[in-house]
C-alpha cells in the first residue's frame, strides 16, 4: 500500500523473545514502503541474527558503537540524521530503564540519546517486570520525555504467565507507525459513523440486504482515527478487521443501526453516514423458516427510517456528512440529497468507480460547491475526505 513510502526508520531490536516478531515487522514496514535500518543490541542478536534482518530490510545491520563501516566512525549520529523516527521493538525493561535515564552504553541507546527524530518504544516483557515500580517509573518518565509507547498488549507470555507485557503484533506496530505520521487534523473530535449494509430479516435465514463491502467506511474510520479522532463505527454485517483505535458496534437491521447511532451520538462532533441502509424492511419477519411451496409469495415492505436525515434534523445536530453512490447524474442526485437531508457535506461517487474495488473516485459537495478528488486507492481517498472535513469543522 506504500503508506510509509519515503520514510526512513531506524528499528532497534533488543533482547526479548519477541525479537523473532521484529523480523516480520521489518518485512511489513518494508512492504509499506519504509526504508528500514536495523540496530541490534547484543541481547537482540542472541535471539535473531543480523543476517535475517539484513536480508529482510535490504540494508546493513548495525550492532557496534565502534563499527568502522560508517565513514567517519560516527554510526551513533549518522544513522538517525535523516531518519523520520526510531522504533524500539521489542523494548526490554532494561532498555526502557536506560532510555529513561539517558544511559548510552551501546549503539542503540547512544543513537536514541543523540537523535533529532521522534522515538517510539514497543515494550515486551514479563508481566511482573512491566508492573514493577521501577518499570512504571521509567514508562512514566519516557512519556514525560515525549517518547511514544506502543502497547504493551495483554495475553499469554513466553514464560507461561498471562498478563500485560506482550509486544504488540507486527501488524499492529506497522499500523501504529502509519498512524504516527498522519497529521492530527481531527484531534479532540468525537465521530460516529455508520458502515456496511443492513440486513432486514424475512425469516431466520433469509433477508433483504444491499451490496456494500464496507471498505470505504472502514477505511474512512481508520483515517479519522489516524487523524486523532475518537471514532465509534456502527456497522452492519461485514467481515472486515476493525481499524486500530476504532470502537465497533455491530448491528444487523436498520432499526438496530438507528438505535445504536442515537445511543452513541451524545457528545459527538461529527456524524458520517456511509452505510448502505436498506430502504425497506418486511413488515413481518417470520419466526420460523418459511417452507417452500408452489404458490406465489408476497412480501409487504415498509420504509426504514432515514438515519442520516434524522440526525441532521436534530435541534443541535453534529456536523453531518452523507454519502451518495449513484449510477448516473452524480452532481444532480448528490446535491439533491445534500439539500433534502440538510447536510453541510456529501461525498458522491459513481458506483462503477468505487463499489467493492480497491480504488475510488469521489466528488465532495459542500456550501462552497463541487470538489472533485483524483481517483486513488481508498485509503488515500479517505485521507483526502478527512482533510476536507477538518477545514469545515468549527474551531474549538
Ligand atoms: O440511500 P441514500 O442514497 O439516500 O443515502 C444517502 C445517505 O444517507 C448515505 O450517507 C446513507 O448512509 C444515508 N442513509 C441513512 N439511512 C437511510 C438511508 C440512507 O442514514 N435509511
Amino acid at each position: 500500500m506504500n503508506e510509509l513510502k519515503g520514510r526512513k526508520l531506524v528499528l532497534g531490536v533488543t533482547g526479548g523473545v519477541a525479537a523473532y516478531k521484529a523480523a516480520e515487522l521489518v518485512r511489513l514496514l518494508g512492504k509499506a514502503g519504509a526504508d528500514v535500518h536495523v540496530v541490534l543490541t547484543e541481547g537482540g542478536a542472541r535471539f535473531v541474527t543480523a543476517v535475517t534482518f539484513q536480508a529482510l530490510s535490504g540494508n546493513p545491520v548495525w550492532t557496534d558503537l565502534w563499527d568502522p563501516r560508517m565513514a567517519n566512525n560516527m554510526a551513533h549520529i549518522d544513522l538517525t540524521r535523516d531518519a523520520d523516527a526510531i522504533l524500539v521493538a521489542p523494548a526490554t525493561a532494561d532498555v526502557m530503564a536506560k532510555l529513561a535515564n539517558g544511559l548510552a552504553d551501546d549503539l542503540l541507546t547512544t543513537l536514541c540519546l543523540a537523535r533529532e527524530c521522534p522515538l517510539l518504544v514497543a515494550p515486551a516483557m514479563n508481566r511482573q517486570m512491566w508492573e514493577s515500580p521501577a518499570t512504571r517509573r521509567n514508562a512514566a518518565q519516557l512519556l514525560v520525555d515525549g517518547v511514544e509507547l506502543l502497547g504493551p498488549g495483554a495475553g499469554e507470555q513466553a514464560c507461561g504467565e498471562v498478563g500485560l507485557g506482550r509486544m504488540l503484533e507486527p501488524e499492529a506496530l506497522c499500523e501504529a507507525m502509519i498512524a504516527f505520521f498522519q497529521p492530527k487534523l481531527l484531534a479532540g473530535r468525537r465521530i460516529v459513523m455508520t458502515a456496511g449494509p443492513t440486513f432486514e430479516a424475512i425469516d431466520p435465514v433469509r433477508g433483504i440486504t444491499n451490496s456494500s463491502s464496507g471498505k470505504m467506511a472502514y477505511g474512512l474510520a481508520r483515517a479519522c482515527a489516524q487523524a486523532g479522532a475518537e471514532v465509534t463505527l456502527v456497522s452492519g454485517p461485514v467481515s472486515l478487521p476493525v481499524p486500530a483505535g476504532v470502537e465497533r458496534v455491530g448491528v444487523r437491521s436498520a432499526l438496530e443501526m438507528r438505535d445504536a447511532v442515537f445511543a452513541a451520538l451524545p457528545g459527538a462532533d461529527v456524524f458520517i453516514g456511509v452505510a448502505a441502509v436498506a430502504d425497506y424492511r418486511p413488515v413481518n419477519s417470520a419466526e420460523h423458516k418459511i417452507k417452500k411451496s408452489g404458490a406465489e409469495l408476497s412480501l409487504t415492505l415498509t420504509p426504514n427510517p432515514d438515519i442520516l436525515a434524522e440526525v441532521a434534523s436534530l435541534p443541535q445536530p453534529p456536523f453531518c456528512v452523507g454519502f451518495a453512490a449513484e449510477s448516473r447524474n452524480l452532481d444532480e442526485y448528490a446535491e439533491g440529497k445534500r439539500k433534502a437531508k440538510k447536510l453541510p457535506l456529501i461525498v458522491g461517487n459513481l458506483v462503477q468507480d468505487g463499489l467493492g474495488g480497491d480504488d475510488n473516485q469521489v466528488v465532495l459537495f459542500d456550501d462552497q460547491g463541487r470538489h472533485p478528488l483524483p481517483k486513488a486507492p481508498k485509503p488515500d481517498v479517505a485521507r483526502a475526505i478527512v482533510a476536507h472535513l477538518a477545514t469545515l469543522l468549527p474551531a474549538f
